[in-house]
């Protein structure tokens, strides 16, 4: 057993918080039996408290005591996607404690594809509730060292898994309901989705009585605005912002003109890279200092999808400003 692995244990069995590595993003984990434990995240991540934490656990047969039923298409979803990016919303069962569901009837549960966590998950034969592991809001990290930078000061112990491979958190799919929808697009494409389920999937774009924070409009959101634009505007909307007199980064691919005083960060052409670099680049990003981040949007399919989603949110009004 990995040694990183058994501290980590310890730790969350003592009621204590680590963040942890997913193929999708890092998470902030708590035992999700332990009250106290979860309530921390909350007050770590300057999370809103009725917002829901998704439940992670190592196998499709660890998920039994935890919900209250396990429909056909969960079954099919699970059978093909896990472990790996999606999470599926079930109707819970006593064990889903309100602190984690946000006093909802329902339990958002997540087989991870993290040889770490999965050790881990074995290890302390428990379902580990964690969110994103950055304060609410800001960019979701997808190494130890964004973690380290965010609640470094407020967590005992980071468990370093390298860089997240997907690098977009976990596509949500709400299969308590009779029809299945998608709630948050992610590292699962839709189209895949509707593949395995052999019919279309609607996704939810407004927040519903179903309180996804996720579904906030401003979201994943850098300190820098986020300005997205078509492609050919990129230049004389880079050259406007200089003019007024702002600093000014550019995300975007290497063939597209820029205004000589816009610092440049290459947008990879491939979906797989785009959706793995997109936390890393809006940090490094921000790190520059900049006022404004030109990019442009991505298109709706597959991976891009959720591309697309988040950086609709980075760029939407935000309520501190
Ligand atoms: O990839 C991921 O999903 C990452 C990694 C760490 O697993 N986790 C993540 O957690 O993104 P978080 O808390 O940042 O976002 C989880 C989303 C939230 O929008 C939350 O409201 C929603 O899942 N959620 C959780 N339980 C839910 C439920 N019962 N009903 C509806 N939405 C739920
Ligand atoms: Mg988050």
């Amino acid at each position: 057993m990995n040694s990183s692995v058994l501290k980590a244990a310890d730790i969350l069995r003592r009621g204590g918080l680590v963040a942890i590595p997913t193929e999708t993003v890092y998470g902030l984990a708590a035992d999700a039996t332990c009250e106290l434990a979860v309530r921390q995240i909350f007050a770590v991540k300057g999370r809103p408290s009725h917002h829901p934490l998704i439940v992670h656990l190592p196998d499709v047969a660890s998920i039994r005591p935890w919900v209250a039923e396990f429909p056909p298409a969960a079954e099919k979803l699970a059978h093909a996607f896990w472990p790996g990016p999606l999470t599926l919303i079930f109707k819970k069962s006593d064990l889903a404690s309100p602190v984690v569901t946000g006093e909802q009837n329902t339990v958002g549960i997540r087989v991870p594809r993290h040889a770490l966590t999965l050790e881990l998950l074995r290890e302390v034969k428990t379902g580990l509730a964690a969110p994103s592991a950055n304060r609410f809001g800001g960019v979701s990290p997808t190494t130890a060292q964004h973690v380290q930078k965010d609640l470094g000061a407020l967590i005992p112990y980071i468990l370093d898994g390298g860089p997240c491979l997907v690098g977009v958190e976990s596509t949500i799919v709400d299969v308590s309901r009779e029809v299945p929808a998608i709630l948050r697009p992610g590292g699962v494409p839709q189209e895949d989705i509707e593949r395995v389920l052999g019919h279309s999937v609607s996704l939810e774009k407004k927040p519903t009585s179903v309180r996804a924070s996720g579904m906030l409009e401003s979201h994943y959101a850098p300190k820098a605005g986020v300005l997205l634009v078509e492609e050919n505007q990129v230049a004389s909307v880079t050259q406007k912002c200089l003019h007024e007199g702002k600093k000014v980064a550019a995300w975007v691919e290497m063939s597209t003109a820029l205004p000589s005083l816009v610092t440049r960060f290459d947008l990879p052409k491939n979906p797989l890279e785009r959706a793995r670099e997109l936390y890393a680049t809006l940090r490094l990003i921000d790190a520059t200092g900049v006022d404004v981040i030109v990019t442009t949007l991505p298109k709706e399919t597959g991976l891009d999808a959720a591309v697309r989603d988040r950086l609709q949110r980075a760029a939407a009004p935000r309520q501190d400003q």
